[in-house]
């Protein structure tokens, strides 16, 4: 049997929307991309062209993977967050596009000493340093799995002189020193949402998604410690939940944070939140 790219990745965008997946059609276009090793906006552009059988039977062996609720970082073995390729395990989280926001909203003051908490594949740190040219940066983490990612994604990057890593419970193991920035996603999912998650999300590292608490437990936590690591007048940048913005915005004013500032994301939801050390 011949199919044309485009009618083979329409068909695979019913088959996913069928099976309840959101995003179906960007998936099936990733996924073709990557059977046939190109960008995925290329694959769009080459619609009328035949697949050949191999690259028909792999786009086959993909789709049933995803059908299957199989992430699509973990079928591909990567995610592309921001203006870089992350290798990505399922010791992970998988990066998100509105994590992208964080790292937008962080590049908006130059900085030479980042801390990033909670670090997983090491998108966020990586990213602030591909961009700051002369800074450095530490990424922490409780998973040793996650620091391996990490590490691996920094060595790729060519940035494993500027990027260091190590296994921390948030400051724990951090040494004393000032940083000029904090970021930090942390899990913040209300134990009593996780119900509410795809399969795909609840397939991520639970450590990755929710504190056991009640979602603000990470943030409270960090609030606590971070100024002692914190110069005078630096960052802290957190991603939070839509609906955090005032709980969080109050946690970092019991902490004696200024210049609290609620950011919301493109859909008008809270989405981070930025502060100062005093
Ligand atoms: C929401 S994920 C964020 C991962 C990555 N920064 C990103 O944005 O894609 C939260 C991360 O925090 C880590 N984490 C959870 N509890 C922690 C703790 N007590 N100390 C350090 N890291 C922790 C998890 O292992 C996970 O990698």
């Amino acid at each position: 049997m011949t199919k044309t790219i485009g009618s083979a990745v329409l068909d695979a965008t019913r088959q996913l929307a069928l099976a309840g997946i959101e995003g179906a059609h960007l998936d099936a276009r990733i996924l073709m991309s990557s059977v046939l090793k190109v960008a995925p906006h290329q694959a769009s552009l080459l619609g009328g062209n035949f697949l050949d059988k191999t690259q028909l039977e792999r786009f086959g062996e993909v789709i049933q993977k995803r059908l299957s609720r199989v992430p699509v970082s973990h079928i591909l073995g990567y995610r592309d967050f921001f203006e870089h390729r992350f290798f990505v395990t399922p010791d992970v989280l998988d990066p998100r596009p509105e994590t992208e926001l964080l790292v937008v909203e962080a590049l908006k003051e130059s900085c030479q000493n980042v801390l990033d908490l909670g670090t997983g594949s090491g998108c966020i740190l990586l990213s602030l340093l591909a961009k700051n040219l002369s800074a450095q940066g530490l990424g922490v983490d409780i998973s040793e799995a996650a620091i391996a990612v990490a590490r691996k994604n920094a060595k790729n990057l060519h940035l494993q002189n500027r990027a260091h890593f190590s296994l921390s419970n948030w400051f724990s193991n951090v040494e004393k020193q000032k940083f000029d920035l904090i970021v930090a996603n942390p899990p913040y999912i209300h134990p009593n949402q996780l119900e509410r998650l795809s399969p795909e999300v609840l397939k991520e590292p639970m450590m990755a998604l929710t504190d056991n608490e009640d979602g603000l437990g990470s943030f409270k936590k960090i609030a606590m410690s971070a100024q002692k690591f914190m110069a005078v007048g630096a960052r802290l940048v957190f991603e939070i939940g839509y609906d955090q913005g005032p709980l969080v915005a109050e946690i970092l004013n019991t902490s004696g944070f200024q210049d609290i500032r609620v950011v919301p994301d493109l859909n008008g939801c809270d989405r981070m939140i930025t502060c100062c050390s005093k």
